[in-house]
């Protein structure tokens, strides 16, 4: 792409080649912790071990059966209860039927459990659980992640992953691969980030679009690899 008549990385200078391989491989390791983080912070929605399809349509498209709440408290949430006898008493309250009163009596439940982070000061993800108004908003359908949300997260996303991978497709472009090998892995590697974010729009519409936001996550992953692992390769092994 960039360069017209490229002699391959092996070419380069020593310091250059030490600079660039660190590049690589601190990109690399940052591209990794990023994936352990989604896995981490994805696997518990479900109360099931592991990433599945269901974690992903929970926290998309909602888990649209019950309510913001109580998707909460099965989900992620789940683990800030001091007992299983204090979630117990909140799913009893929640199943017959929320009221006010009701919620009196788990003041105490809320106080020591969830308004360290929701409180009207903190407001952790917007959510505050301190009084009746405000946790009767979160009595609603679950409907998965809002429109602000999806718009935030995929502003933070491109904005962070386009400088990368720009700068990963750059290094590739001076590698001595066929000029046709270079332009399809590269065009697919920007294309990839859009796969990526489009898949998580799409798994907000229909729970159906689960698996894009698999195949988009992956087709990422493989866009890092190839750029990577390619550039190393041709640095070190390539004969030109
Ligand atoms: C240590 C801080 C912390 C505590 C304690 C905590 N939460 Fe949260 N809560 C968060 C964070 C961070 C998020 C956003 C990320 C997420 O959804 O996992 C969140 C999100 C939520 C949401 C929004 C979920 C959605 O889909 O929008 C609800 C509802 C919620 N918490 C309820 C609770 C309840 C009820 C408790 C008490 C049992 C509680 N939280 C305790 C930090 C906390």
């Amino acid at each position: 792409m960039f360069w017209k008549e490229t002699k391959g990385l092996k070419e380069l200078n020593p310091s250059s080649k030490i600079a660039i391989t660190l590049f690589l491989l601190i990109a690399g390791i940052g591209y990794l912790l990023g994936f352990f983080n989604i896995l981490l912070s994805y696997s518990p929605v479900d109360q099931e071990p592991g990433l599945s399809l269901r974690d992903i349509q929970i926290s998309f498209y909602g888990a649209r059966e019950t309510t913001i709440l109580e998707a909460s408290i099965d989900g992620t949430m789940k683990e800030h209860f001091q007992s299983d006898a204090e979630y117990r008493a909140t799913k009893d309250w929640l199943a017959g039927g929320a009221s006010e009163e009701g919620l009196a009596a788990l003041e105490p439940i809320f106080e020591s459990s969830c308004n360290t982070c929701h409180s009207a000061d903190a407001q952790v993800a917007g959510v505050v659980t301190e009084t009746y108004a405000d946790v009767e908003p979160l009595l609603a359908q679950d409907t998965g992640k809002s429109i602000s949300r999806l718009v935030s997260i995929s502003h933070t996303h491109v904005l962070a992953i386009l400088p990368l991978i720009f700068l990963l497709v750059f290094i590739f472009s001076f590698t001595a691969f066929k000029e046709k090998v270079k332009t399809v892995v590269m065009a697919l590697a920007f294309l990839t980030i859009l796969l990526d974010v489009g898949s998580w729009w799409l798994a907000k519409i229909s729970p159906a679009a689960a698996t894009m936001v698999i195949i988009g996550g992956s087709s990422l992953a493989v866009a890092f690899a190839v750029l990577i692992l390619g550039s190393l390769y041709d640095m070190y092994v390539k004969r030109t």
